[in-house]
């Protein structure tokens, strides 16, 4: 009997390069950092930590955390430029084609002159990335003009202090530190993809940035997390989420948050931010939002074999954290940046353009016919 023919559409399943970065749907919980399981990281390191393994390919010493850390700090200031740019931009303007002019335009003003440049250039991005969200969203939103500056040790408290303009739990940092482990690095995703294409062609890294967060902001890819939102918030109760997913699947609508390009039973994320979802829940005191999910768990996996993405259980975390819908993507983009900052290194160190071949499927060849005889 002849085998049904592969599916490579959308290139899956095809092998586009290499990299030291990072697996997926291969060896321990499926998703490796550098050879260490994500879970464990989540578990056991920062945010900072992940970042300078990328970066650099092993964690760091006490030593060199306190010193990246210290490095990190004073770069976490937007210049006046930038703010001028963002003052400009209207409230109802998606978050992500903030984030998009936020890069390039930190890039018109501290550009990377040479590739010597790359490791300053990655890390003022990750420095700056929660002043341009929060900036842009204070001003548009309240009309208030944040100071950019904070004390606060992490990446992650350091957003949720310029966001709430009060000091963070101390259970919000660590939540926002897993979740920004969570989403550091999914090896040659569609925007890690398109920043090592722009890679590629020696662009600087602004560029390449730019272009990714472009690409996560998709339904199908980052944006998935403020769509799972979305639709979670619209279920009154577990029994009303499996009625209308009934009726979303009988019309054939895509549930977001759902389902992997890779992975076939489960994503080692969801397992992760699933449990720091219920446990918000539990001390929230009203558990009805993660009690919808679950049953849209149950229910995607009873009917179709589709299981959670990192993204579904994040739309209910950060719900529970009380941040705005909007920002979700926007926070996935502060973390993706060291994944395509690291791939962008990568590409340059062992670089040939990216050009692959296309099947044509047009016309045989022909003449042009004079306009009037068309
Ligand atoms: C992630 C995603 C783009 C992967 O796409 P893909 O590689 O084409 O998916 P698969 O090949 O595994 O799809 C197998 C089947 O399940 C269906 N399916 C996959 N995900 C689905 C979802 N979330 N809801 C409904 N049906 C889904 C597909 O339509 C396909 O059906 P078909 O064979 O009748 O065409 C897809 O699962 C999706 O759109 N998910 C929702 C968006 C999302 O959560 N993105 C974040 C990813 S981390």
């Amino acid at each position: 009997m002849a085998s049904k023919p592969v599916n490579t559409a959308g290139l899956r399943g095809q092998s586009a390069g290499e990299t030291a970065l990072c697996t997926v749907g291969k060896s321990g919980s499926g998703l490796t950092y550098c050879g260490y399981d994500v879970a464990d990281l989540a578990e056991n390191a920062t945010f900072e930590e992940v970042a300078y393994l990328l970066f650099n390919g092993e964690l760091p010493n006490q030593a060199q955390l306190a010193a990246y850390k210290s490095a990190l700090k004073p770069m976490r200031d937007l210049p006046d430029a930038v703010k001028s740019v963002l003052k400009l931009i209207p409230k109802d303007t998606h978050p992500m084609d903030v984030m998009r002019t936020g890069c390039s335009m930190l890039g018109n003003i501290e550009p990377e002159k040479d590739f010597s440049e790359q490791n300053q250039a990655a890390n003022r991005l990750l420095a700056a990335f929660p002043a341009i969200m929060c900036y842009w969203y204070k001003f548009s939103h309240d009309g208030v003009e944040i100071d950019c500056m904070t004390d606060e040790d992490s990446l992650g408290g350091h957003f949720l202090r310029l966001l709430n303009q009060e000091e963070p739990s101390e259970q919000h940092k660590r939540v926002m530190d897993v979740s920004l482990i969570l989403y550091a690095e999914h090896e040659f995703n569609a925007s890690t993809f398109t920043a090592r294409v722009c890679a590629s062609t020696l662009s600087d890294m602004f560029s390449c940035i730019t272009g990714a967060i472009g690409t996560l902001r998709g339904p199908l890819h980052g944006g998935a997390n403020e769509a799972a939102m979305d639709m979670i918030e619209k279920f009154k109760s577990p029994t009303d989420a499996k009625e209308q997913m009934s009726g979303m699947l009988a019309r054939k609508e895509k549930i977001m948050g759902f389902g992997h390009a890779i992975y076939r039973t489960s994503d080692p994320r969801n397992t992760v931010i699933k449990a720091w979802s219920e446990k918000l829940a539990a001390e929230n005191g009203d558990t009805s939002l993660y009690d919808i999910s679950v049953a849209c768990e149950e229910f995607m996996w009873d009917t179709k074999k589709l299981f959670c993405n990192a993204d579904f259980f994040h739309a209910s975390t950060y719900n529970y954290m009380g941040i705005p819908t909007k920002l979700f993507t926007p926070i996935f983009v502060c973390s993706r940046l060291t994944g395509w900052a690291a791939h962008v290194m990568e590409q340059r160190a062992n670089n040939r353009i990216i050009r692959p071949s296309a099947d044509y499927t047009g016309s045989e060849p022909r003449k042009v016919q004079p306009i009037s005889a068309r």
